[in-house]
C-alpha cells in the first residue's frame, strides 16, 4: 500500500485541518496508509544549523522521504499559509539539491470556519509545491468550510454529500499516487 506523509499546518489539538485530515485518512484506509508527521517541534529555519543539523529536522526529512506521497492540510492565516507550515516546507527543501519533496505526488487541502475554506492560502501553497520538486494533484480542489458536527468525534463525516465528495478526492489522489509511483 502506498504511504502518505500528512502535514497539518496547525499545532492546535482541536485544529479543523487536523480533523479534516483525520477524516480523510479514515476514508482512505483501504487504499493509502497515512502517517501524520509532526512539524510543531521544528526550530525556526536557520541555514547555519545545517553545520550540525538538529535531530528533529533530520527525523522530519526522513519521515517525508519514507513516504510515497504527501498530503498538506493548510489553515489560512491572513490569506496565506501559517508560518509553522512554511517553516516545515523550508526545512524539507534544504540542503540545496536534497529536497525531501522531490518527486512526491502532493495534494493540498484546507479547512476553515469561514466560507472560502482556505482558497487564498491554497493558491499560495499550490505555487510553492512545484518549486519544491513535488507533483501537484490539480483536481479535485478541497476548500473545506468546517461546520460544527460535520465531522464527528470519531472522525466520521456526518453529511452524505460531503462524505461522497471526500471519497471522490481520495479516489483521485490514490490514482494519482499510483500513476506517479507505480512501484510503491
Ligand atoms: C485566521 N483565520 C482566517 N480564516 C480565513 O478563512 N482566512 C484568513 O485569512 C484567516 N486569517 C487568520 C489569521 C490568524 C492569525 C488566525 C489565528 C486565524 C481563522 C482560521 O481559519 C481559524 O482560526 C482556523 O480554525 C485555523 O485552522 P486550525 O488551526 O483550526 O486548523
Amino acid at each position: 500500500m502506498h504511504k502518505v506523509a500528512v502535514i497539518v499546518g496547525s499545532k492546535r489539538p482541536a485544529s479543523v485541518n487536523r480533523k479534516l485530515a483525520r477524516a480523510i485518512a479514515k476514508l482512505a484506509a483501504p487504499k493509502l496508509a497515512f502517517t501524520f508527521v509532526d512539524i510543531a517541534g521544528l526550530p525556526m529555519y536557520d541555514d547555519d544549523l545545517w553545520q550540525d543539523p538538529p535531530a528533529g529536522v533530520l527525523r522530519f526529512k526522513a519521515e517525508v522521504e519514507a513516504a510515497d506521497a504527501v498530503l498538506i492540510a493548510t489553515p489560512e492565516y491572513n490569506r496565506s499559509i501559517p508560518a509553522l507550515l512554511k517553516n516545515a516546507i523550508d526545512w524539507g527543501s534544504r540542503p540545496y539539491g536534497k529536497s525531501s519533496w522531490t518527486g512526491k505526488p502532493t495534494a493540498v487541502i484546507g479547512a476553515s470556519p469561514g466560507v472560502i475554506g482556505t482558497a487564498a492560502a491554497q493558491q499560495h501553497l499550490k505555487a510553492i509545491v512545484p518549486v519544491l520538486g513535488g507533483h501537484l494533484l490539480p483536481q479535485p480542489e478541497v476548500y473545506f468550510s468546517m461546520r460544527p458536527g460535520l465531522i464527528d468525534d470519531n472522525d466520521e463525516v456526518t453529511n452524505a454529500d460531503t462524505k461522497a465528495f471526500l471519497e471522490g478526492f481520495v479516489a483521485k489522489f490514490a490514482a494519482f499516487v499510483a500513476l506517479m509511483r507505480p512501484a510503491g
